[in-house]
């Protein structure tokens, strides 16, 4: 069963994952950690520098590989998100930038950006924990519905569903780039953990058929399910259409390893 946890707010839930995250560099220093953009794993990020610097925890030998990548933007675009993770993973956890590896989204190497990215992550041993929000469409990563659940690191057509969600971040809707190179889904399954966060009502429905519905290329999402250690970190908002949210609740309450996620 994938473990749902469902925490009183996103701060919470963020506070939540940085523990997680964090036990995880405490026992491997030189972790490979697959990092997400958007607006939820920001808070996460926050946090983790927070924390690591309460616990004395060194985030130097840290590697960083992101999921995905708009196609086209001009080198160093404020809205790419090599931008996006230099400002809010790098800068706040005090991190050099070379530990981040982000697929190129350049339209002159487009053809060969994935084998190269899936052959970066090969090269270092794969990804030991792997951060995912999720779309309002189920998307993970860049991965859209359709999406093959085999799926590589590969280029992509955008949904309208995505370019509007993402419109906020351009100065005009039409801006936001119509192809992206994403992680495939089959990539993402091959990390060794997946912990997903997820906040608010607008991502309820996308959370549900992650969870509880069937693992169908109609919601990438789902494809989680088929992770022996995928953990979905929700505030109440976001697991409000689960189904069975109280034993959700009640397997957390009574998890026999709560306490190695915690740090002290
Ligand atoms: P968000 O995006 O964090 O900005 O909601 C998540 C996603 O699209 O995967």
């Amino acid at each position: 069963m994938t473990e749902v946890v469902v925490v009183d707010s996103p701060d919470s839930a963020s506070s939540l994952a940085a523990e997680l995250i964090l036990s995880k560099v405490r026992t491997k220093p030189a972790l490979r950690l697959g990092v997400a953009t958007g607006a939820t794993p920001v808070s996460l990020y926050r946090r983790m520098a927070v924390l690591a610097k309460q616990f004395g925890i060194d985030l130097g030998e840290l590697q960083a590989y992101a999921l995905d990548e708009y196609v086209g933007l001009e080198p160093g675009s404020p809205q790419s998100f090599r931008h996006f993770l230099e400002e809010h993973f790098i800068e706040v956890l005090g991190l050099d930038s070379n530990c981040l590896v982000v697929p190129s989204g350049d339209v002159g190497t487009i053809a060969t950006a994935g084998d190269h990215f899936e052959k970066a992550i090969r090269d270092t041993g794969g990804i030991d924990c792997q951060i995912l929000g999720i779309g309002s469409n189920g998307h993970i990563g860049f991965n859209e519905p359709g999406s093959s659940l085999g799926s590589r690191t590969r280029v992509k057509t955008l949904t309208e569903n995505t370019r509007r969600d993402n419109a906020a971040y351009f100065s005009q809707p039409e801006d936001v780039p119509v192809h992206c190179i994403s992680q495939g889904i089959g990539t993402i399954l091959e990390a060794r953990a997946l912990v997903m966060l997820a906040f608010g009502d607008k991502k309820a429905e996308a959370v549900a058929s992650a969870v509880e519905g069937p693992i169908s290329a109609s919601c990438p999402a789902s494809a989680i399910q088929l992770h022996p250690h995928a953990t979905v970190i929700l505030d109440e908002g976001a697991a409000s259409r689960l189904e069975q949210l109280r034993y959700y609740k009640f397997v957390w309450e009574n998890k026999p390893d709560w306490q190695s996620w915690r740090l002290s």
